[in-house]
């Protein structure tokens, strides 16, 4: 059944405390609640006293006290999902023992077991998989957990707060108990028990506090918690001098914890992480991961003031703390690392995965108005677009303003459940701009298109900026009102300097970089005094997530390459360039002719790897081609056998053409980073993505001395930087070796097979690739010794891999398809949010090619018809037919 925003309704009564007891077992848990309630006077009822009714799934209520009275089974009504008993006092106590089994919860919702420890993950609706209880994020209770457990296989016993007290029991037994001063919702409850080792660290706030930092681990990766513990002390300096916020308890604990559904979660004072997202070595961990896990950290502590201090109101709010917090995490890493290279990452995420969310059947506005199962609003759109609109905000506003906005934001809502409205409504009171018409960004969904044409007369000097949007109709929004847009922009004259601006209406002159704000369906800005017509730099730092149209010829496109000074806008004309030559081998693909490969894309690509200004960071990512993905997302009609064939045939032009230089660049990187430790920083991260981007390019040149370098750089090296990027260029070479493929592969087996987040990426390498990839390879790949089936992780790596491989998922015959739908099915009996999420390729049938596009609708045919579907499944099965 549907849920809607607009049926919101207070909760008609609150619950002070909450007393926990956990009696933990090997076979079954008890749990005792003991709950304070009150009548919520405002709440707008038709009876004095109505009946309570709490949430509750997959409970065995073992009794049930109204103030000390015990329930009988005739007194209250237990339904599927709830628990409704009469009320007779405005005040009172319940005590509430329920009977759960979480070493049989395979959803890993609520309390369930990973290797052997407890934990748990309430957000969204999980705490009522653990005891009754009004669980809604506007219900705010003061929590005290006792957790009772075996000491010789549990010896760390870990809830929310500060442990106020501990002890041991007969037959041993021990408990913790702790308390949390701080109101919150029941989705922020975290529960850990488990042998667990940690590391200590300390930090004191700006007001002098005392901080302890925790960090937990089984003790085998113990050694891996480094990274995460520096990034927890930045995360907590930044938050003090950025946004004034302070930690406010005397501990801050994170547990890494290898089955779980998401990234992380940000519980008070005890973040449970997905070790993915935490663990880290130089021998086991990517740059890429030490950048994520970075982020990540400063992601979950952020949320302690945006989301935990200040929560939702409901979850249609979900965007007011993710939103929010994603970009608090973003600037934070641009802070950290290259601030346009986090740019130009951020942006091409949101361009081609939340852009095709925008786009399909899921489409929904960063606040949505109504759901069947909240678990599927996890989206990009939430999360990345929620991101991108509070960022508006802050260029609208400027930053001085946003920050007394968002101060005004904290003090206002404090200790409170708030709404999207509340936040724009105080960035609005402390800065006076009016943000009536920027409210659409909340709800309407859809990708705007904004389409830029311009006039120059030459005898006036006038250039003619016509600025139109419009936004394509998504699933129940078939007109939209204009966007509330900023639309950065520059104009390069004809040596590629940046003229002065001086638009009627807009900013002052001189200033050569500008803000428009967009508010009409169409609009034109005339700038005066051009010597000749200038080239539009539209969009600049990507300041909207629009999709812009303009008419750039491969001239211009090449120009804004060199002389921009946007990095992101420099990286969007190759990325342009790049897309029209594929384009245009998809458009005449014919797997027998000898097609030309655009020479002016070729020839920019060797400017660009000869440039000796251009940081290296932004080099690495102008040099990569769209990924298939992006080409996906901006087809008409994906043609997924020639998107793979166009783009290995324009990235080999490119690698044959430019092979000396690529490999002189290859070389003077190699030897420059080749002195001294890995070191997971900016300077080196951008010289290590340099490098494997050439060696990328070298083995898509087919030669056997190109394969060797990579066999060299797999065999000495220092990193899981370097010996991934080796092995993905091994896999996948032009050159095939197979016997080496084989022998790398094993290889990297035998080293890590200890390791499961090193094995994850195992799986991928292989399920991912166009050479390797096949169905029937993934079916085998499914009974190794090293899968599990109970792993998000490895269902994802594996799975998720496989999806992503554009020439196998999508082999002629929907054998791909066929087998995806079998793993959903099965899946959905075990873990449905899971289930829901590997399934998502599916639901965008609608834009394959029509023999695709029939075998993928025939396997969501065949998903829709099983009985029992979870709500996750049943949602997005039937949303996407
Ligand atoms: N709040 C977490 C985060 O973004 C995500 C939790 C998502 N959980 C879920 N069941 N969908 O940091
Ligand atoms: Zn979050």
């Amino acid at each position: 059944s549907t849920i809607y925003l607009k049926d919101y309704q207070a909760p008609d009564y609150w619950i002070d405390t909450t007393h926990l007891t956990f009696d933990l077992h090997e076979d079954h848990t008890l749990v005792t609640a003991v709950l304070q309630m009150r009548l919520n006077e405002d709440a707008n009822r038709g009876e004095a006293l109505p009946a309570l009714t709490l949430h509750g799934e997959e409970l065995d209520l073992v009794s049930l006290h109204r103030d000390g009275e015990e329930l009988e089974k005739d007194q209250y009504q237990l339904v599927k999902g709830s628990l409704t008993l009469p009320v007779e006092q405005p005040r009172f106590q319940l005590q509430i023992v329920t009977r759960i089994r979480p070493q049989e919860n395979t959803s890993l919702e609520g309390l369930y077991k990973s290797n052997g420890m407890f934990c748990t993950q309430c957000e969204a609706e999980g705490f009522r998989k653990i005891t009754y209880y009004l669980d809604r994020p506007d219900v705010m209770s003061v929590f005290t957990t006792k957790v009772i457990a075996s000491q010789a296989r549990y010896p760390v016993l870990l809830a929310n707060g500060n442990a106020i007290d501990r002890g041991e029991l007969d037959n041993d037994r021990h408990y913790v108990t702790w308390e949390d001063p701080f109101k919150k919702p029941s989705y922020l409850f975290a529960l850990v028990a488990g042998d667990l080792e940690y590391v200590e660290d300390h930090f004191t706030t700006m007001n002098g506090r005392e901080v302890t930092l925790r960090l937990f681990t089984e003790s085998h990766n113990i050694h891996k918690c480094d990274h995460a513990m520096v990034s927890l002390k930045k995360s907590m300096k930044w938050d003090e001098e950025v946004y004034g916020r302070e930690y406010d308890l005397d501990i801050f604990m994170i547990v890494a914890v290898d089955h779980f559904n998401m990234g992380a979660m940000e519980n008070k004072g005890l973040n449970i992480f997905n070790s993915s997202c935490v663990l880290a070595s130089p021998e086991t961990a990517t740059d890429a991961t030490y950048q994520k896990i970075e982020a990540i950290v400063a992601h979950e502590y952020f949320h302690n003031w945006s989301g935990n201090r200040v929560t939702c109101r409901d979850w249609f709010q979900l965007s007011l703390k993710e939103g929010f917090t994603v970009f608090r995490d973003a600037e934070f890493s641009a802070d950290m690392n290259s601030r346009g290279v986090k740019r130009i990452q951020d942006a091409a995420v949101l361009r081609t995965a939340q852009f095709a969310e925008d786009a399909g059947p899921m489409a929904h506005p960063i606040r949505p108005e109504s759901f069947i199962e909240i678990s599927n609003f996890y989206t990009l759109t939430v999360y990345e677009k929620g991101c991108e609109v509070v960022r508006m905000i802050h260029t609208l506003l400027g930053a001085d303003q946003f920050r007394k906005g968002t101060d005004l934001y904290f003090d206002r809502h404090d200790g409170e459940a708030a709404t999207c409205e509340d936040f724009v409504k105080a960035m609005e009171d402390a800065s006076g701009v009016d943000l009536t018409q920027f409210r659409n960004w909340y709800s309407q969904s859809g990708t705007p298109v904004i389409t830029v044409t311009d006039r120059y007369e030459a005898e006036t000097g006038d250039y003619h900026l016509t600025i139109a949007q419009s936004c394509p109709a998504t699933p129940g929004q078939e007109h939209k009102k204009p966007f509330h847009i900023p639309l950065g922009l520059a104009l390069l004259d004809e040596q590629g300097q940046l003229l002065p601006l001086n638009a009627e209406g807009g900013n002052s002159e001189g200033n050569r970089e500008q803000v428009l704000s967009i508010k009409q369906s169409e609009e034109t800005f005339v700038f005066k005094g051009c010597k000749s017509k200038p080239l539009p730099s539209l969009l600049r730092n990507f300041s909207a997530p629009v999709r812009v149209r303009y008419d750039y010829s491969k001239d211009d496109l090449v120009f804004l390459m060199k002389h921009d000074t946007d990095s992101f806008n420099r990286w969007d004309a190759c990325q342009r360039l790049g897309v029209m030559a594929i384009e245009q081998l998809v458009e005449q693909f014919d797997e027998q002719a000898e097609q030309a490969v655009d020479s002016q894309l070729v020839d920019a690509f060797g400017a660009l790897i000869a440039d000796p200004k251009l940081e290296h960071a932004v080099k690495a990512e102008m040099l990569c081609l769209p990924t298939e993905a992006s080409l996906a997302e901006q087809a008409e009609e994906i043609k997924p056998l020639a998107i793979v064939a166009a783009r290995k045939k324009v990235k080999q032009a490119i690698a044959e053409t430019h092979s000396a230089a690529l490999l002189a660049l290859y070389n003077e990187l190699h030897n420059e980073l080749n002195h001294g430790d890995y070191r997971p920083e900016a300077s080196d991260i951008a010289k290590r993505t340099l490098k494997n981007v050439c060696l990328g390019y070298l083995a898509a040149v087919d030669d056997a001395g190109y394969l060797q370098r990579s066999a060299e750089q797999y065999n000495a090296a220092s990193s899981m930087t370097d010996r991934r990027a080796a092995l993905g260029c091994i896999v996948n070479a032009r050159h095939r070796d197979e016997h080496l493929v084989e022998q790398m592969l094993t290889d990297f087996y035998d080293r890590y097979k200890d390791d499961a987040n090193v094995m994850d990426d195992w799986f991928a390498v292989q399920s991912s690739s166009a050479e390797l990839g096949t169905v029937e390879k993934v079916k085998a790949l499914m009974q190794h010794d090293s899968f599990d089936s109970t792993s998000p992780n490895k269902l994802r790596a594996l799975i998720g891999g496989f999806t992503r491989n554009m020439t196998h998922f999508h082999t002629t015959g929907g054998a791909g398809y066929e087998f995806l739908a079998d793993r959903v099915i099965e899946l959905d009996k075990q873990n449905p949010q899971v289930a829901s999420r590997v399934m998502m390729p599916l639901t965008r049938w609608k834009k394959f090619e029509p023999v695709a596009s029939g075998l993928m609708k025939k396997a969501l045919q065949r998903i829709k018809a099983v009985h029992d579907l979870s709500t996750d499944v049943y949602e997005v099965v039937n949303k996407s037919l």
